[in-house]
């Protein structure tokens, strides 16, 4: 087995995260979910405290496709917590384009840094991103399979709204086929429990099939499938909004034909309950109209800052970092 593989090797924090790849969040256990969320909170009371806590590390983040919130907070993480960064945005300035592999580029890249973010178009990338690479790989987006880290600032925004992330009525709405970030969300939530998902898209993009067997399989946990947003809003706790993929559809004309199919507008929030909560992952295109960013339930900045919390605790995680003052959750 290479070193930094999910072998549960040594692990000086007793968590173990230590050496983990993050290929999706089942390479995480809930206890260490929760100690990633008690991890992110800590960072957030104590900047300063932390800033030292990876002096000497190099994260690298690869990024195959575009990226603003990924990319930039996977970096600034490092960053805030005293290490550096390399990496390419754009394939087109490395050497893919000259025909190199995933793998070479890990067998490479492993060789220089601690920790490697990798996003890529092709469903399955960062898996055999992880199977190359010598250290901890933290898939960043593959394709419209799943995406681990966005889910942990999904679950961080919800512990902060609510409190809690079970027992909650979660509406999901608009590309439920292609948003990564939606498969990631739900599978996660399952595993956690007590959750009643509204699927709310057009017939073409319904939530895949691999995902609501997911919800099937777990019996604290139901479904319905609607059309309309209108007639449900009502019900939901959390109204976890999503953009037409436009990067991966096969014709324009259904893109087009789909893009504004949800758009969420102050008379649309009128129906809603007085404390639920909007998220989105971002980027938007026209699915939250921007009147919609002062209502006090809009929820989906505090979500970009959770992301580079949740990414400053996974990144200290997997490298092996403790961060000064810090009581676990689970005593050791
Ligand atoms: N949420 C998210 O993945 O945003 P970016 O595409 O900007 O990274």
């Amino acid at each position: 087995m290479i070193a930094g593989a999910n072998s549960g090797g040594a692990n000086p924090s007793g968590d173990g995260m230590v050496g983990r790849h993050v290929v999706t969040l089942d390479d995480v256990s809930t206890a260490q979910i929760r100690e990633l969320l008690h991890k992110a909170q800590y960072i957030d009371a104590h900047r300063k405290e932390v800033a030292h806590t990876c002096e000497g590390r190099v994260l690298a983040t690869l990024f195959y496709e575009p990226s603003t919130r990924t990319r930039l907070s996977f970096e600034t993480a490092m960053l805030r917590l005293g290490g550096k960064v390399i990496g390419f945005a754009g394939a087109q300035l490395a050497s893919v384009t000259k025909g190199e592999s995933i793998a070479d580029t890990l067998k490479t890249v492993s060789n220089y840094v601690d920790v490697v973010a990798i996003r890529h178009p092709k469903e399955g990338a960062a898996l055999v991103a992880s199977r190359a690479s010598s250290v901890p790989v933290i898939n960043a987006g593959d394709g419209g399979h799943m995406h681990p880290t966005q889910t942990l600032a999904d679950l961080a925004t919800l512990q902060s709204r609510f409190g809690r992330i079970t027992d909650l009525t979660v509406g999901l709405c608009g590309d439920l086929t292609f948003g990564r970030t939606v498969h990631s969300l739900i599978e996660t939530l399952c595993r956690f429990g007590n959750v009643h998902f509204v699927l709310i898209s057009p017939d073409e993009l319904k939530t895949p099939r691999y995902v609501i067997d997911r919800i099937e399989s777990t019996a604290t946990c139901s479904y319905t499938e609607v059309r309309d947003l209108s007639s449900v809003i009502g019900d939901l706790d959390v109204l976890y909004m999503t953009r037409v993929q436009k990067e991966r559809f096969f014709n324009e004309d259904d893109y087009l034909r789909l893009r504004d199919t949800y758009i969420l507008d102050t008379e649309k929030m009128k129906l809603a309950k007085p404390n639920m909560a909007v998220l989105h992952p971002l980027p938007r295109v026209n699915e939250i109209a921007v009147e919609v960013d002062d209502d006090p339930r809009a929820a989906y900045f505090e979500q970009v800052k959770n992301g580079m919390l949740m990414r400053m605790a996974l990144e200290s995680s997997v490298v092996g970092d403790e961060l000064p003052g810090y009581e676990p959750l689970e005593p050791k």
